[in-house]
């Protein structure tokens, strides 16, 4: 984060978040190019209505700004900007390159991506450019140029939105303007072709490279290319992406040098497809895009480890919640509509985890488009329908939690790591199996802690590890010696650490480190011999009761002490779960991925072990969370249930007005945001 907002631990130093709104943010994507103007008299009524402050403006208006090669058209977006701000609506201005118009698609064709196969990719999408085309770069310039020359001083102006989405369909391309931008990166990284050779292995089929101008894009070969270079093509994707980023950014930052800077993040139930926390050093806000898996029975507790994912990277600090759906998408097979009550739990639950604001993509439903059948506040039937009610009443929310905003996330005694090196290594490459991933074991330990009203911190393994009691290590492929040594460090000195399988194997280029599991091996005080990963719908019970499927490992006792063995199957008598002490501290390690039962009953032995207190006393699956400011401290209790759950805290409900005695229940489907009373 560099300019509006402090990094700094001090709860009493407020951030300047609020720039973009006052309280909290609430609106959306609005695309009033789809509409007659007469409809935009209704948008802002029904906005005012509904007390929305915060619109993203102009997402994919490129070739209605720029109508041909440099000719400009702005008199629409002009009366807009205005007709927002007499309403008292708020803009995030994006830079409409996430849809190239026609016209250059037609010029210059070259631009698009092209996959590994070399089939270039055809108009009629939207990110249909290269990161690393120098010709799509001028036009980006020219039109992020304009706008900033034309909206700069707009008095409705907040934020700039870069783009949308970056990487979204782009992220990959294999052109050969890309493979020369690739070897240019090697060549920064790496120096010398030796070096490179060196860290790939590319001994490995006598694939020894004499000089950068060798190396190409891993594009379809046959067979698998190697890791090391896999995992480098990632990193050098996302930085090139990160390079366009920067690029708009500079350009922006020149003309209206006051005006923050961001773009949006898609942090959701897979490892990303950029390096955001990386990235997150580089926006002025750090701003999330999140839609819930319909089919997902527990979304909400997906919902919940990736807004603590959002709040890691933005290091605790408020970040903005500048996408998330009023009901169904469109883009899944099946489109679940949401339950009465589940746009506010949502939204809340967001906020309840450090967000400031929540707009949802989109404002108004489209009727043509391939986004047609995708939710938005105001739905094709209108403002008199479940959808605009329920996101009305939202507003309504958000204006009596106001004092809320500007506040943080209370720090917690558990972390957890996330690092999307690693869990890009895991792809990265052929594995013993296809089914494990890098959220799997980490959504199910946080689901557990979070039933349990623990509050969990997710944090790259190199960040600062002082102040917590407890650390989980869901299945982290990559990790370096150091970051393991920093570890080691900090359980010797009385933390309590949980490893999961298939931990500490590779280092930075994704190659095996020796012995299992690698570089944890001394700290777990086990050894591995060999992995046996189970085969699909394949379950394993463990002797006290546990189970595991997925996964399991031949491993030995090499100081540590068994505290589950195999019950069944091949490895029958070998240990699945160990403990080992280290200093006044320990290291567990889990062998196999354990169902959710398991997970929580090593929960509740870890919880007892390093001492974790609960945010407040409640019934089992209460999301509770605290925010802290200058002033006072917040509990926001979200019950996701069908049956009102007791809650130990006082304090006024700012949503309904009402105090709350401890042991009130909370009622099915509910929200409470206390202003505690003055804790001891
Ligand atoms: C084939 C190839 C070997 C090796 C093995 C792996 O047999 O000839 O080089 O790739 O498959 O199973
Ligand atoms: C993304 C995009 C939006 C829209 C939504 C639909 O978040 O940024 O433009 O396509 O998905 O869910």
């Amino acid at each position: 984060m560099t300019s509006i907002l402090s990094r700094a631990n001090d709860l009493a130093q407020p951030t300047e978040f609020r720039r973009i709104s006052d309280g909290f943010a609430f609106g959306g994507d609005y695309s009033p190019e789809q509409w007659p103007e007469e409809v935009w008299v209704e948008d802002i009524a029904l906005m005012r209505r509904a007390g929305v402050n915060s619109v993203n403006l102009g997402v994919f208006s490129w070739g209605l700004i720029e109508v041909s090669d440099g000719e400009f058209d702005f008199g629409w977006l002009d009366r807009i900007m205005d007709l927002l701000h007499e309403g008292g609506v708020g803009v995030n201005l994006a830079t409409p390159t996430a849809a190239p118009p026609i016209w250059l698609h037609q010029a210059h064709p070259e631009i698009l991506p092209v996959d590994d196969r070399g089939i270039r990719m055809a108009q009629g999408g939207r990110l249909g450019w290269s990161p690393s085309s120098a010709t799509f770069r001028t036009y980006a310039m020219r039109i992020v140029e304009k706008l900033a020359e034309r909206y700069g001083e707009h008095p409705a102006l907040r934020l700039w939105h870069v783009s949308n989405e970056l990487g979204n369909e782009n992220n990959h391309c294999f052109s050969d303007e890309t493979g020369q931008a690739w070897q240019r990166w090697l060549m920064k990284k790496f120096g010398t072709i030796d070096a490179l050779n060196e860290a790939w292995g590319t001994a490995f089929w006598g694939h020894h490279y004499t000089s950068f101008g060798q190396l190409q894009p891993p594009r379809h070969s046959g067979t698998g290319h190697n890791p090391g270079l896999l995992l480098d093509f990632e990193r050098f994707s996302s930085d090139a992406l990160l390079d366009h980023y920067r690029a708009e950014r500079e350009v922006l930052r020149r003309i209206t040098p006051d005006i923050p800077i961001t773009t949006n993040f898609m942090v959701q139930n897979h490892p990303g497809v950029a390096d955001y926390r990386a990235w997150a050093a580089e926006v002025d806000l750090v701003a999330n895009d999140h839609y819930t898996i319909g089919i997902d029975p527990e979304r909400h507790g997906e919902l919940a480890f990736s807004a603590d994912r959002v709040r890691g990277m933005a290091g605790g600090d408020p970040w903005l919640l500048i996408e998330h759906s009023t009901s169904a998408v469109n883009w899944q097979p099946r489109n679940r509509a949401k339950s009465v009550g589940e746009l506010a739990r949502n939204s809340l639950a967001h906020i309840a985890r450090g967000a400031e604001g929540a707009l949802f993509f989109q404002w108004r439903q489209s009727t043509a488009g391939s986004e047609q059948f995708h939710s938005a506040v105001v739905p094709h039937g209108g403002a008199d329908t479940k959808v605009y009610r329920e996101a009305e009443a939202l507003g309504a929310t958000l204006t009596a939690i106001a004092e809320v905003a500007g506040s943080r996330v209370e720090k917690a005694s558990v972390a957890m790591f996330f690092d999307y090196d690693a869990a890009m290594a895991l792809r990265a490459g052929r594995k013993p199996t296809v089914d494990v991933t890098a959220i799997d074991a980490a959504l199910d330990f946080h689901r557990a802690l979070t039933a349990r009203g623990i509050a969990v911190d997710v944090l790259h393994p190199s960040d600062d590890l002082d102040g917590y009691a407890a650390i989980v290590v869901p299945t982290l492929l990559l990790m370096t010696a150091k970051d393991a040594a920093r570890l080691a460090a900090w359980v010797t000195a009385g933390g309590h650490a949980v490893v999961t399988y298939f931990s500490g194997i590779v280092n930075e280029h994704n190659r095996v480190h020796g012995t299992y599991p690698g570089v944890l091996r001394e700290l777990l005080g086990i050894r591995v011999e060999e992995f046996f990963p189970l085969l699909g719908g394949e379950r394993v019970a463990l002797d006290n009761g546990w189970a595991g499927s997925i996964w399991t490992e031949l491993a030995h006792l090499d100081g540590a002490e068994p505290v589950a063995s195999y019950a069944s199957g091949e490895l029958f008598g070998v240990p699945a779960v160990t403990r080992n002490a280290v200093g006044s501290g320990s290291a567990s390690y889990v062998a196999t991925h354990l169902d959710p039962e398991s997970i929580g009953s090593l929960v509740d032995d870890l919880i007892d072990r390093a001492q974790l207190a609960p945010v407040a006393g409640a019934d089992r699956g209460l999301e509770v969370t605290r925010r802290v400011g200058p002033d006072g401290t917040w509990l926001f209790a979200i019950n996701h249930s069908s049956s009102p759950l007791h809650l130990e805290a006082s304090g006024l409900d700012l949503v309904t007005g009402t105090r709350f005695e401890p042991g009130a229940v909370v009622p099915a489907g509910a929200v409470v945001v206390l202003r505690e009373d003055a804790r001891s």
